[in-house]
């Protein structure tokens, strides 16, 4: 074996003699790799990748749906993970012991989920148990590693999606009076406020310092972890305020992620899932600018020619880290699966993945 290729295995990085090919030779490979192994090989894409990878993928959808369809696929051998780190965790969690689940860049991560460790997690719980008591049922947005979901299932919480975080945290207010959301601020007080829960009722935990920003007085409902999504932080109430001003006809979209000034300011918000719905429920004609990531906004601008689509952020770039799986990553994984030895595989400690399995197994009640 070439030491370029020995080290390339070892550490993981792409061997050069992919950025080599042509990407005519990278897309008959994997068409040639897909067809070999038919149902064997599973690949789900998630819709802020690439469209030179999601042009493979045999489902895609948004995190709800990629992990509802990981459940179900019980037959392919290999899952090929088109997405984030812990969306391919996720279907690690909720595949067979016979199935192995690969990333096709380890570099593919998510800096919003990790923004929660387990140790400022465990501490947090901690503290926030010795000023609240027995009140606080934890949830975190799936966008989170598996120890995250597992400590979230072991304190009898659950997982949220964006497409279903109203009726989980519903469903939390049942069990305990108070809800401590993890990662992401933003997309729990969104929710929550949309619930009818004043801002005052809600109070930020600041992992980095371990303490409350806010007032933290009895009547809180909502205890909001400091972790946000650096890609939705990038639309500004000042974008929304220059197309009202610039474009008062057109209508505004925006994911839950965004903050809170953002959404309020928007005429609409919404998951993945309901952001495309939306697209394609509406007439000819319309106007429209969405608040998400680019590769999504940019699919939607062209598979809808007939509708006037724009970036609410005109300098808007992709998800960094969903961009790592390109067609050199992606051919790659298939190679070493076609020769009988995948890399990249996601295994998540068992313990920690029937912990976690119990968080999203509370969720899968309410979908
Ligand atoms: P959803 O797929 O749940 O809308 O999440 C968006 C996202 O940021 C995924 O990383
Ligand atoms: Fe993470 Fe945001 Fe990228 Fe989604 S869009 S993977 S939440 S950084």
């Amino acid at each position: 074996m070439k030491l370029e290729l020995f080290e390339s295995l070892k550490t993981g990085t792409l061997p050069e003699e992919y950025k080599q090919r042509t990407d005519e030779e990278l897309i008959a490979r994997a068409r040639e790799i897909k067809e070999k192994l038919g149902k064997k090989l599973f690949i789900p894409g998630h819709h802020y990748q690439k469209d030179e990878v999601i042009q493979f993928s045999d489902a895609t959808g948004d995190s709800l749906q990629l992990a509802q369809i990981s459940a179900q696929n019980t037959e392919a051998e290999y899952v090929v993970f088109c997405g984030v780190h812990f969306m391919a965790e996720t279907a690690d969690i909720l595949t067979e012991e016979h199935q192995t689940v690969v990333l096709p860049d380890m570099r593919a991560g998510c800096s919003m989920a990790d923004m929660a460790n387990m140790e400022q997690t465990e501490k947090a719980w901690e503290k926030l148990v010795a000023h609240y008591g027995d009140t606080i049922v934890p949830l975190t947005y799936v966008n989170s590693t598996a120890e995250i979901k597992a400590f979230v299932g072991k304190h009898g919480g659950a997982t949220v999606t964006s497409s279903n975080a109203k009726k989980m945290l519903e469903w939390a207010f049942t069990q305990k009076k108070r809800i401590l959301f993890l990662p992401d601020q933003h997309l729990g007080r969104n929710t929550a406020y949309d619930m009818g829960i004043s801002l005052e009722d809600m109070v930020v935990w600041n992992p980095l310092n371990d303490s409350f920003e806010g007032d933290a007085h009895e009547g809180v409902k909502m205890i909001l972890w400091k972790g946000h999504c650096s890609v939705h932080e990038n639309f500004r109430l000042q974008h929304v305020k220059d197309l009202r001003e610039n474009e008062p006809d057109r209508q505004i979209l925006v994911h839950p992620e965004c903050t809170h000034d953002v959404v309020r300011a928007s005429d609409l918000d919404g998951s993945t899932k309901f952001i495309i719905e939306t697209i394609e429920h509406a007439p000819p004609g319309s106007k429209w600018a969405i608040g998400t990531e680019m590769n999504l906004v940019n699919r939607l601008i062209s598979s809808h020619p007939d509708k006037d689509i724009v970036s609410l952020n005109p300098e808007m770039c992709p998800c960094l880290t969903m961009n790592r799986i390109d067609l050199p990553h992606f051919v790659w994984s298939l190679e070493q699966i076609e020769k009988g030895e995948p890399l990249n595989q996601i295994k998540v400690d068992k313990v920690i993945a029937d912990d976690a399995r119990l968080a999203i197994e509370r969720m899968f009640q309410f979908v």
